[in-house]
């Protein structure tokens, strides 16, 4: 597939380089074109399959886009953007932490149930909504989407989104590097997927170190 991929650090290099040695197209979308592929974290050269662009031409030449920056700049970013972004896949590997790891407090508000936090992947579907929403690759480490292989089997990557197409395209995506794919439902239950991240976080940075990851058991 031809990949745009905004924000080209731990988490976008390293998605962008695997699904390129793949045999993806891929395009990182970068701030200053002046850096080249040194804007692109990773080690070595870029693989051959992928290039550097400025965002707005690395997401209109793509059939896919994967948003990898701080939440910080979300908005900012998708500005830039979202004229290209109609119609597509947008796959959102944001959380939206401010300092502290704690969910950005924008993000909370009351409904009819009671106070809830409206998920970072909702509010970028009412920033763009032309675009087709997944939240995706946001619940484990940049060094799990290097390699998701561990003793008892692949990491869970959880995906949750309203568009059934979209879903499918950030399902192959994941099980394209090796995770075992499953679908958390609709856009909604992206939340529960944040908050996921949450404990990944509060886990590794909590003493067990990144070498740890989510697997869903079935019987
Ligand atoms: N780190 C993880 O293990 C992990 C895992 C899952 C999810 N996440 C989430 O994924 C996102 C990225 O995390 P990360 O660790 O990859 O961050 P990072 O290493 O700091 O990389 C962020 C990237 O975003 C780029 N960027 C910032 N503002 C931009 C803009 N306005 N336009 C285009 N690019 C812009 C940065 O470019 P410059 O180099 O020009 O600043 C940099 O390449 C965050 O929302 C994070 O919460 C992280």
């Amino acid at each position: 597939m031809r990949i745009g991929i905004i924000g080209a650090g731990s988490v976008g290099g390293t998605l962008g380089r695997r699904w390129a040695a793949l045999g993806h197209q891929v395009t990182f979308g970068i701030r200053h074109a002046s850096e080249g592929a040194s804007a692109v974290k990773g080690d070595g050269p870029l693989p051959a399959g992928s290039s550097v662009a400025l965002p707005l031409e690395a997401v209109t030449n793509a059939e896919v886009v994967v948003l990898a920056t701080p939440w910080a700049a979300v908005p900012a970013v998708l500005e830039g953007i979202a004229p290209a972004l109609d119609g597509k896949p947008l796959l959102d590997a944001t959380n939206p932490l401010v300092a502290g790891f704690a969910i950005d407090p924008a993000l909370t508000g009351d409904d009819e149930r009671g106070r809830r936090t409206i998920s970072a992947a909702e509010r970028i579907q009412s920033l763009v909504p032309r675009a087709r929403v997944v939240k995706v690759f946001n619940t484990t480490g940049f060094d799990n989407m290097r390699d998701p292989i561990y003793p008892a089997g692949p990491l869970t990557m959880f995906y949750a989104g309203d568009d059934p197409a979209a879903k499918a395209v950030a399902r192959a995506l994941a099980a394209d590097l090796g995770f075992d794919p499953v679908d958390a439902g609709p856009l909604s239950r992206a939340r529960e997927l944040e908050h996921l991240a949450l404990l990944w976080i509060s886990l590794a940075f909590g003493g067990m170190g990144r070498d740890i990851g989510f697997r869903l058991e079935r019987r």
